[in-house]
């Protein structure tokens, strides 16, 4: 019987992803916490386990090596692997898996809840009514405004497909362009700065790199329409801050709807906390009991193959 180490919360907690570790005969060690768990408090627990399934935990070169002779496989529950040490695990052969695509359509979704949140002001609504005042604010349709769409990788054609279902204009910036997304949802690929200028609602899906941190900056936010509206589910090191602060402060745009900061949580005095027209979740996109559950199946999955001697299907390739 193989011991696998649980760290990360939503997997110890979900029924499907437990099971399929269960009947293939492991024993399940979980050891979740609040926070995230540090590089000395997982040096103290790895010994001895077989595999590990984590979250956002540190997995450092010490970690890994804590784990070794014993450790076979480090199982990511997302597809964001910062935290571990990928070139340590390799160096010891163990592979290091993910959880591609299982949050897609949750994240997806999550667009369009903040997309209406704004056009309609549902939080502000929603926090008079409950002051007791029955005023309304006026709003705006998605029908018929332009959608511009940032990143049209996994959840930028997803939000899409359904942009399309809400009859919105679609137009979107990438590196690679989709053909498919054309031809089906009459989507128009234009450079960056079209896009910016010609936005209703502006979406971002694009990972952080050189070329994309603070994307939007002062420039490309005064390129903008002053009713538009920006979304960000991707990542907040994409825009600037700063400049954001001072473009919704001034009017220069009309609102913000975000799922990410670039400080997660954000202190208490953020500027973008004091302003009512931003509308922020807690990184929650992936959070859906549907996204956790595919997300536990997959990384218990992938840790049944590794300890019956199989390959695993979405292991980290590193570069030698
Ligand atoms: N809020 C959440 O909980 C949550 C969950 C999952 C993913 N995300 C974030 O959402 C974002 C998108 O995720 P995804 O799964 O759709 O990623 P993806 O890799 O499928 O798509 C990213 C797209 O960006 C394009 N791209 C990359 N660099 C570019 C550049 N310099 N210029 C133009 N285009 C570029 C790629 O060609 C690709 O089509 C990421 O930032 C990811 O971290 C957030």
């Amino acid at each position: 019987m193989a011991k696998v180490l649980i760290t990360a919360r939503s997997v110890a907690a979900n029924k499907e992803g437990k099971a399929i570790l269960e009947n293939a005969g492991h024993e399940i060690i979980t050891h979740v916490s609040d926070g995230v768990k540090s590089e000395a408090e997982m040096i103290r627990i790895i010994p001895g386990m077989d595999a590990v399934i984590a979250g956002l935990d540190e997995i450092t070169d010490k970690v890994i090596e804590a784990g070794v002779p014993g450790l076979k496989i480090i199982a990511r529950n997302g597809v964001g692997y910062n935290k571990v040490d990928v070139e340590a695990a390799a160096r010891l052969g163990i592979p290091v898996t993910l959880a591609p695509g299982t949050n897609t359509i949750s994240v997806c979704e999550l667009v369009f809840g903040l997309m209406l949140s704004l056009a309609r002001v549902i939080p502000g609504q929603d926090a008079q009514v409950r002051q007791g005042s029955w005023k309304r604010n006026l709003g705006c349709e998605l029908y018929g405004k332009v959608l511009g769409v940032l990143g049209t990788g996994n959840i930028g054609s997803e939000v899409i497909k359904r942009a399309h279902a809400f009859g919105m204009e679609i137009i979107a910036f990438d590196v690679w362009q989709k053909p498919e997304l054309c031809q089906n949802y009459n989507v128009r690929y234009l450079s960056l700065d079209e896009v910016v200028v010609k936005a209703d609602f502006l979406t971002l899906h694009l990972p952080v790199t050189p070329d994309t941190k603070c994307l939007m900056n002062e420039r490309t936010l005064t390129d903008m329409k002053k009713n538009a509206f920006i979304i960000n589910t991707a990542r907040g090191e994409l825009v600037d801050e700063k400049d954001l602060y001072t473009a919704l402060k001034t009017g220069t745009i009309a609102g913000y709807g975000a799922d990410t900061l670039t400080q997660e949580p954000p202190a208490p005095d953020h500027p973008l906390l004091t302003l009512p027209n931003v509308v922020l979740t807690p990184h929650c996109g992936a959070y859906t009991e549907d996204a956790v559950t595919r997300c536990s199946v997959t990384a218990a999955q992938e840790v049944v193959r590794v300890l019956s001697h199989q390959e695993p299907k979405y292991a980290v390739a590193v570069k030698a």
